[in-house]
């Protein structure tokens, strides 16, 4: 069936109704055509500028099924590759991070500099190479874009992209919320957890910004956090901020455009998050609405399509990488204002374990409702996946006066997270990106 005619029938949607087909998360070719639209033909988040701080360290990554690297170059700006051998193809960097002089290839010992250019062809005077500058012809190939948002680097395969501050686009006051909490901006902490998911890589993503489901799913983490405080007598920033997880608590969706969406909810209890030791400099600094949302608010972001920057108690950032249709790998790694106090950092990253990892008390219940979904998904006599909580009575752009205090303006949101209307606009711009990238239609 040509592609288009297939994703007409994939999302339906009308004033009262928006619903998806569980096809989405198993049908092969719409797993292709995404690989092909999003992951290896657009903006993909690929590390933290912070993961490469001295000139020679690099970060090997995916976009798509495509394998790249960071690294930083001699004159201290970034450069990313395919993680190909010029020669015959054997991926240059071996692990996932690490420091080089050079980059040498384990196969047959070519060299190549940091800035890509091949710098040494083992026995080039006996290889009969015509061209006695023949290294010129063999530098890597370069990701076709590379850009920064205020430490965040983001590449794409493909040179015919917008700007990335244009694709973030509505997202930018969000994502600074996070990197203003400290003057000299945020770092990723050492060590990271890697784990597969039995589902599609959009069920990670609609769930990292899911606020419906946290009543339910998390009320266990929060029973047993306030159970562990109690008979441990913990106080301070060793308690968790749980408020929102059982509460009824002030909470919006945001719907950004470009698939990008975000969810907040209200803190009851801020002064037990790592921040709020910093309130009196976030003062000097910033204006008090800036210092309201990023105090008192927990916040999922979601930037299409791989990457959710999360912002409560703990703070992370979570990379998702398709492998197939029933596959998704999914990392997490901690990040934190640079300069926190020991006390600060020792507490944010006891709460990034309790709640964040899979061998934590939260993640494992998220996973398996997200694993669930996918087992209830081979019901194929049930087709639909209903999103239509919150339909009606949306926000529409500068409507949403609140967004509009941190200089925020959603194309549309929810003034509850436990609205779907999120994924409204995330579905629009998937069927729209898919319907753009095909060839067929
Ligand atoms: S494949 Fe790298 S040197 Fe031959
Ligand atoms: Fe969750």
């Amino acid at each position: 069936m040509q592609m288009r005619h297939k994703l007409a029938a994939l999302v339906e949607e009308s004033d009262a109704r928006f619903r998806v087909d569980r096809a989405v998360y198993f049908d092969p070719e719409v797993f292709e055509a995404e690989v092909a639209a999003f992951f290896e033909g657009g903006w993909v988040y690929l590390c933290h500028e912070s993961q490469l701080r001295s000139p020679g360290d690099y970060f090997s990554t995916q976009m798509g099924r495509q394998p790249v690297f960071v690294t930083r170059r001699k004159d201290g700006s970034l450069g990313a590759y395919i993680n190909a051998c010029a020669h015959r193809g054997a991926t240059l960097v071996p692990l996932q991070s690490g420091h080089v002089s050079a980059f040498t290839c384990r196969f047959h010992g070519w060299v190549f500099g940091l800035d890509g250019r091949c710098i040494k062809i083992k026995n080039q005077d006996t290889g009969g190479y015509l061209d006695a500058d023949c290294r010129a012809q063999f530098s890597l190939t370069p990701v076709a874009r590379l850009e920064s948002y205020r430490g965040f680097v983001f590449g794409s395969l493909r040179a015919d992209v917008p700007s990335l501050t244009g694709y973030l686009a509505g997202t930018k006051p969000w994502i600074d919320l996070m990197v203003d909490q400290s003057l000299q901006g945020l770092e990723v902490l050492p060590g990271s957890s890697t784990y597969v998911i039995q589902g599609n890589w959009k069920m990670q993503a609609e769930n990292g910004v899911d606020g419906y489901h946290v009543s339910t799913v998390h009320r266990v983490f929060a029973n047993t956090m306030a159970n562990r405080e109690a008979k441990l007598g913990l106080t301070g920033m060793q308690r968790t901020e749980s408020g929102r997880l059982t509460g009824n608590v002030a909470s919006a969706g945001y719907d950004f455009g470009n698939g990008h969406m975000a969810i907040w909810a209200q803190h009851t209890e801020p002064s037990r998050r790592p921040i709020y030791e910093q309130k009196e400099r976030l003062e000097r600094d910033l204006t008090p609405d800036q210092v309201d949302w990023i105090l008192n608010r927990g916040r999922n972001l979601y930037l299409f399509p791989n990457v959710l920057l999360m912002d409560n108690p703990s703070t992370q950032i979570r990379t998702i990488q398709p492998i197939s249709p029933d596959r998704a790998e999914v990392t997490v790694r901690c990040v934190a204002p640079i300069g926190e106090s020991q006390a600060a950092r020792s507490a944010r990253l006891r709460k990034f374990e309790d709640f964040y990892l899979t061998t934590g008390m939260a993640t494992s219940d998220d996973l398996a409702a997200l694993e669930a979904t996918h087992l209830g998904g081979y019901g194929r006599a049930a087709r639909w996946n209903d999103l239509a909580r919150g339909g009606a009575g949306f926000l529409r752009g500068a409507e949403n006066k609140d967004a509009a205090r941190i200089g925020c303006v959603p194309q549309t949101s929810s003034e509850n997270w436990d609205h779907e209307a999120i994924y409204r606009g995330f579905y629009r711009n998937w069927k729209q990106r898919l319907l753009d990238a095909d060839v067929t239609t």
